[in-house]
């Protein structure tokens, strides 16, 4: 495999010469043929730096590496997360169990869970309640976090408000605006074991007096009982389930409650859609192994050091950060599953923001900074709010960066020109519904997969964050002035915080 993704250098130096336009003049229906529709969700590579016998090389390593086996495999239950022997069954969670007892069984867990879900909700809205507060971190609050903002309806049965970070003006902000007795709780962690969680529970906890309005959602019944949630109030998750793929489970509990539950199972149901369409298609039919392709094309062919995702939706803009954590905790890794040095560049840096507004702020170094940066464009074709003009001006801005960007423009004046040569993919979503938004999740969760698959490492562990943990649980004390800590420049830091 490494051969065959440094063979891809090749392709890109064959290319070097070409530019992006003179790619797509001479190959014009690549505009139409670089294209695949699933259902409501469109994908044009298009204007990929790529040619159609770049492509064959990527082509020839999909199958190389049995992606379509690889996806198999996934929402079939085996176990794909091999450093911690787990399967990874969020496509379970919604209603995806290719083939296996394991996956139907941890099926019938999500539906019961389900069902749960649904009855705390409707005893929820037997009462005075109009907020909930939920507190997580990373996987336990951005995915909850991103539906809500994106498909929340203001005449909603319930407004629902986020904590996540340690930072107690994360909690002061977010309780200041509620009242605590028309207000219920949940504290959501996989482990039920994040310094972060467990302090920001502890202050809802106590702000709300009343404790029989606080929830929980986790794998660890015991440590949820210990800090003083009942078993009926408290929703399961599983081994099962990684968190950064876990908004589909009990960890959606607040989307359900924001959006209603059929409106939740809606999003469920996108992501199966999604899955199916990455289970059946044929690899060349296929978005999400297109998607992944294009991934490492832009990291392995061309060396792109960062990659950036730019949705033209108001609704979307806490996209960017729901991704940084689903690929670069995924892939941020630089072992294969056997130990070995994976010797290529995985994951790049992932940011963005939501179009219009990043135009006016990083997108002149898109266009004129002297590194290229890939970006995903996300578009939806139909508006949600009577104002016509703003969305033609929207979906007009959308369609000129992803030109401009590729084609550039010429000028006698050093500072007036714009290279070009910038590769974009254009993500377009008939409209934004719980649907759509589940597709467009799931189709992120298998690209990163597929990638992984690609570059021989483990997508679904993350220890490289532990490190930072273990070290800040050693250092509380020495910041409290109990004990001495740190190397040098640490112990020189304390003595400034302390004084
Ligand atoms: O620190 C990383 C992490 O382990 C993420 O993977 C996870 O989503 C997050 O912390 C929260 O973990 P938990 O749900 O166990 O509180």
């Amino acid at each position: 495999m490494r051969q065959l993704l440094d063979g891809l250098g090749a392709h890109a130096r064959r290319l070097s010469s070409t530019t992006l336009p003179a790619l797509i003049a001479a190959d014009p229906a690549r505009a139409h043929e670089f294209a695949l529709r699933s259902g409501p969700l469109y994908a044009n590579f298009a204007r990929q730096r790529y040619d159609r016998a770049a492509l064959d090389a990527l082509f020839a390593i999909a199958e190389r590496a049995e992606l379509g086996d690889a996806m198999q495999q996934l929402l079939g239950g085996d176990t794909v997360n091999h450093t911690e022997g787990r399967a990874a069954l969020h496509g379970a969670l919604r209603g995806t169990t290719a083939r296996s007892a394991f996956a139907l069984a941890a099926r019938a867990q999500a539906v019961s869970a389900q069902l749960r879900m649904r009855e705390l909700i409707d005893a929820l809205a037997a009462t005075r309640v109009t907020d909930i507060v939920s507190v997580g971190i990373g996987g336990s609050d951005l995915g909850p976090r991103l539906i809500v903002d994106a498909l929340a309806q203001p005449d909603a049965r319930f407004r629902v408000h986020f904590i996540s970070n340690v930072d107690g003006n994360a909690a002061r902000r977010v309780l200041a605006g509620l009242d605590p007795a028309r207000t219920a709780g949940i504290v959501i962690s996989k482990t039920f074991g994040t310094q972060e969680t467990l302090l920001n529970g502890g202050i809802l906890r106590d702000w709300l007096g009343d404790d029989t309005r606080l929830h929980a959602v986790s794998t660890n019944a015991q440590r949820v009982a210990e800090f003083g949630i009942p078993p009926e109030r408290t929703l399961p998750m599983w081994d099962w389930v990684g968190g950064r793929y876990s908004l589909w489970s009990a960890v959606g509990f607040p989307i359900a409650l924001a959006l209603g539950m059929e409106r939740f199972e809606a999003l469920l149901a996108g992501a199966a859609a999604l899955d199916a369409h990455a289970l059946e298609a044929p690899l060349r039919q296929n978005i999400a192994v297109w998607h992944a392709l294009t991934a490492v094309w832009n990291r392995n062919g061309l060396h792109a050091a960062t990659q950036a995702v730019l949705p033209y939706d108001d609704r979307l803009k806490l996209l960017p950060s729901y991704l940084q954590q689903l690929v670069m905790e995924s892939l941020g890794k630089r072992v294969r599953l056997d130990g070995s040095e994976v010797e290529l560049e995985t994951v790049p840096v992932w940011w963005g923001g939501a179009g219009t507004d990043t135009q006016h702020s990083f997108f002149q170094a898109l266009h004129q900074g002297t590194q290229i940066v890939p970006a995903d464009f996300i578009g939806v074709r139909q508006a949600d709010h009577p104002h016509a003009a703003n969305h033609a001006a929207l979906l007009a801005n959308l369609l000129a960066q992803t030109e401009a960007l590729a084609n550039g423009q010429d000028s006698d004046d050093p500072h007036r020109r714009y290279p070009g040569g910038r590769p974009s993919t254009l993500l377009l979503l008939d409209a934004l519904t719980p649907e759509t938004l589940g597709m467009l999740i799931a189709l992120y969760e298998h690209s990163v997969y597929l990638q992984s698959v690609l570059w021989g490492i483990n997508a679904f562990d993350q220890f490289g964050v532990e490190l930072g943990k273990q070290v800040a649980n050693r250092l509380l004390p020495a910041l409290r002035g109990e004990t001495e800590a740190g190397d040098p420049v640490t112990r020189a830091l304390l003595a400034e915080l302390r004084d």
